[in-house]
């Protein structure tokens, strides 16, 4: 169960952190200052203050970071542990907002890649990067953990082999965190997982320190909403969702992202908070599904799915677009969902939707692989040697992400049936299906897709020119209608 609000915490009495020229985190973490709450923070608050300066009313802040000159290795502030597509941005934006900021992650590549300014995933620029290097650093060293007062978690959470959620790297890097715990601190977690992690497992491993949540240190989640390749938003302007373990807990990690974004929404307690971001991510899936099927059934009829969607989101009103395609990919669509699903059939409630929309969207990739196979068929060509190409195999267009890309599946089924499948994508350099590294396009693409028996287009990247298909015998377009007469689509 989640406490109320009962005296102060520990976390009141932390002195400043020593070396730091002005320490927002100090005011964070003060319970003396009483303020009316800020009007960027919604939800359902049982208070009316917050612990807190806003940075606009803190007198020395001055909006540029200036007097921030502490060195984020020995004098940090905080800390983020994971600092992949998701972490990276929560660190540059602890660091842009002006907090010394540390980052750690377990492998050297990333912290040293980081550390020379060259960010190894595309939700954060070299130029992000430079803009905060007084403010930032990376290291594989846990220890610097004990140094700070805030420590955000953004490490994976993946299912198994078999769909069900394996939280081994969650636990680890709590573990990580709980072995250099002090008094004081306020622990987010960020990693998407079902309802009830944050105040279950993450707890009981943090509270192997002696010290207490909500006692002695403040638990709070908060998911990250990253969307890779999305230009209108990113994480300054997308609402945080915050649910902590007690409602002073919640209060203080609404402080902490209050400076780093426009809007903060606060939940009851961590798992409406961690429930949310399911919900977001299923609603995606399910939807996803939707017109996946949706498609499938138009071809069988004989009705265009493409010109179907156009006509059906002119309506101003209870209808949203989603478009079909190859399948889903990505961290979190095909996975996300399966941590709810797994949790309501743990509870006796099989989230039967969820569990459909899964099935769907995983045949997705082999319906497309059919389908071309089919396309080979209608010009006379077997299967069995046939040279097919495929163009885009990250998971989504303008992307640099493979991870449980449907190109994979796709590929496969066309190997098992004897093609000879190989690749373009600008964003991949190695690309790895059936345990086979595939051919990449070298040279002219223009001249590999001429010499294809067929090409299927699974994400239409922005750099392919809008005449790429034109020298194609035949084309499979997974992405959109049809635009040319030797084209087949969904
Ligand atoms: N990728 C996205 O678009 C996205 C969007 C929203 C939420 N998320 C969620 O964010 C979380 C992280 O996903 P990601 O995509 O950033 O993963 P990622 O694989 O890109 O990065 C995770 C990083 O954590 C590091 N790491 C793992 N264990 C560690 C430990 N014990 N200590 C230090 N570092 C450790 C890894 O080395 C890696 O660099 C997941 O829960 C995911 O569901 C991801």
């Amino acid at each position: 169960m989640t406490p109320e609000n009962s005296g102060p915490l520990l976390v009141d009495r932390i002195p400043a952190i020593p070396g730091s020229l002005a320490d927002p985190l100090s005011d964070l973490l003060s319970a003396s200052v009483s303020e009316t709450l800020p009007s960027s923070v919604s939800g359902s608050l049982s208070e009316t203050r917050l612990d807190s300066l806003p940075a606009e009313l803190d007198p020395e802040y001055s909006g540029n970071g200036a007097f921030f000159t502490a060195d984020p290795l020995t004098h940090p502030e905080v800390a983020v542990v994971g600092l992949g597509y998701a972490g990276l941005p929560v660190a540059v934006s602890a660091a842009a907002a002006g907090y010394v900021t540390c980052g750690i992650d377990l492998r050297a590549e990333v912290v040293d890649s980081l550390n020379a300014g060259r960010p190894l995933v595309d939700t954060v620029s070299a130029e992000q990067l430079a803009g905060i290097r007084t403010r930032f650093a990376a290291t594989t060293d846990p220890a610097v953990l004990a140094r700070c007062t805030v420590v955000v978690v953004c490490v994976p959470t993946p299912v198994d082999e078999r769909g069900r959620p394996d939280l081994a790297l969650l636990t680890a890097a709590v573990t990580t965190v709980r072995d250099h715990l002090r008094p004081g601190q306020l622990v987010i977690i960020e990693s998407t997982t079902y309802p009830g992690t944050t105040d279950g497992v993450v707890r009981a491993v943090l509270e192997e320190s002696g010290l207490r949540a909500g006692d002695d240190f403040a638990l709070a989640f908060s998911p990250e909403r990253v969307d890779p390749g999305n230009r209108d938003f990113a994480f300054h302007n997308t609402p945080k969702v915050v649910g902590g373990f007690s409602d002073r807990c919640r209060d203080r990690a609404a402080a902490f992202y209050t400076r780093l974004t426009e809007r903060v929404h606060v939940t009851r307690s961590t798992r409406e908070a961690e429930a949310a971001k399911i919900l977001e991510n299923t609603f995606r899936q399910v939807n996803i599904a939707l017109v996946n099927e949706f498609a499938r059934v138009c071809h069988r009829l004989g009705v265009d799915v493409w010109d179907t969607i156009d006509a059906a989101a002119t309506k101003p009103f209870g209808f949203m677009p989603f478009r079909p395609g190859a399948g889903v990919g990505g961290h979190c669509i095909p996975v996300d969902p399966l941590y709810l699903a797994h949790r309501a059939r743990e509870a006796g409630y099989p989230f039967s939707l969820v569990e459909a929309a899964q099935t769907v969207n995983d045949a997705m990739p082999l319906w497309v692989a059919e389908r071309a196979i089919a396309e080979l068929g209608a010009q006379d060509v077997t299967a069995a040697g046939a040279r097919v190409l495929l163009l885009g195999v990250t998971y989504k267009p303008d992307v640099a992400d493979v991870r449980h890309s449907p190109a994979v599946p796709l590929a496969e089924a066309l190997l098992a049936s004897g093609v000879r499948v190989s690749y373009h994508d600008p964003y991949v350099d190695v690309f790895e299906a059936a345990g086979t590294v595939l051919p990449a396009v070298e040279g002219e693409l223009s001249e590999a897709v001429a010499a294809a028996d067929l090409v299927v287009l699974v994400q239409r990247h922005g750099c392919y020119p809008a005449d790429l298909l034109a020298g194609a015998r035949r084309v499979m377009d997974a992405t959109g209608p049809a635009s040319a007469p030797n084209t087949a689509q969904l």
